[in-house]
């Protein structure tokens, strides 16, 4: 961060060693971590928590207050986020709640190594750069959220007639999440990144609005000049998205290459049988990777207008035999790991129903 530098140049302010920011999604009462700036912050990383189970913070945001710690230990490391920031290094802290149209979009922390750093007169010279981190931050949130509103809304235009569900992109994104949250350390990915993921892997077939309806809306299977003709949703998407980012800029969101490879490479497979570049391997962006087999999961475990819902064993056992061929081992590895956290996504996603 930028703006960090320039803080830390300001004498009084180098011992503030640490900005972040944490995301919250109204949809699960969820916080978590986003990005940082700090040196050797790993403690801090994939941080996840319930913004009902940390009434400091949940308090917070009611007020629209900041508030400042002086000294963290005094909370004897009775959450798991005090213990983690204690053992970062940190003592003292300050945190903004990052609010959106007065809706919690997230918060702000500062922290400090120096119990009670944050007196009144380093809140007064703090105070200017604050208001610009929570600019930029809410700016950036926000900027996600226009996106993804304008395209949730010509999903929700196509879902008129597509045989995919609010519930089935629920559900795929957050198994998605969990995937890259389970793969973050062996491949080095970031909260940042994993945060964009789950915010743009629902629009992978943003492409299908322009799939015609004769196909799209076919209640069995296609035919081979159908099912190429239905292939071109990854091509079509990849141009929707690209008219996107010429008509809304989305070249400077950050990590919009991400948006861009989950919508074009989401039907490519492992051993290169995919389509429609019949990438293999490491030259499928991990961010594919890992979507394809959300996405497979919860279609097969979904009902549709052709066919019944699978049950978990049965789809676990399509993805296991499939594992290497058209998935990502560790992918599949990582879905299959986790049955608890599955069953609890569908629980909370239940298909309302079918449109
Ligand atoms: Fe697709
Ligand atoms: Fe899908």
């Amino acid at each position: 961060m930028d703006l960090h530098d320039r803080m830390r140049g300001v004498a009084a302010l180098a011992a503030l060693t640490r900005i972040a920011v944490a995301v919250y999604d109204q949809k699960t009462d969820l916080l978590r971590t986003f990005i940082h700036s700090s040196e050797g912050d790993a403690a801090l990383t994939r941080y996840v928590a319930r913004l009902s189970d940390v009434p400091s913070l949940a308090e917070i945001a009611q007020t629209g207050h900041p508030r400042v710690v002086d000294d963290i230990s005094c909370y004897n490391g009775a959450r798991e986020h005090s213990r983690r920031v204690i053992e970062g290094g940190f003592r003292s802290s300050y945190t903004l709640p990052l609010l959106n149209h007065g809706r919690l979009s997230g918060f702000l922390f500062f922290n400090s190594p120096e119990p009670g750093f944050f007196s009144p007169c380093i809140l007064h010279q703090l105070w200017p750069y604050a208001q610009v981190a929570a600019y930029i931050a809410t700016m950036e949130l926000d900027r996600i959220h226009v996106i993804q509103a304008a395209v949730h809304t010509v999903i929700r235009i196509s879902r008129e007639r597509d045989d995919e569900t609010g519930a089935h992109l629920d559900r795929m994104s957050r198994y998605a999440r969990m995937i890259g949250e389970c793969l973050a350390e062996s491949h080095t990915l970031s909260d940042e990144f994993i945060e964009y993921l789950f915010q743009f892997a629902p629009l992978h077939d943003i492409g299908k609005v322009a799939v015609p309806d004769r196909i799209l809306l076919k209640p069995g299977r296609l035919d081979a000049e159908e099912t190429a003709e239905m292939q071109k949703h990854v091509d079509k998407g990849r141009s929707i998205i690209d008219m996107m980012s010429d008509s809304f800029g989305l070249d400077q969101v950050p990590h919009i290459e991400i948006l861009r490879n989950v919508v074009s490479y989401h039907h490519e497979s492992w051993d290169g049988s995919g389509y429609p570049h019949g990438l293999k391997g490491g030259e499928i962006p991990i961010e594919a990777r890992i979507t394809a087999v959300a996405d497979v999961f919860d279609a097969l475990t979904s009902t549709r207008p052709y066919k019944h819902a699978w049950s978990n064993q049965q789809a676990c056992d399509f993805l296991q035999e499939m594992s290497g061929k058209k998935f990502y081992p560790p992918a599949v590895d990582a879905l299959l790991n986790n049955p608890s956290m599955v069953e609890a996504i569908q629980k909370q996603f239940v298909e309302t129903q079918f449109d």
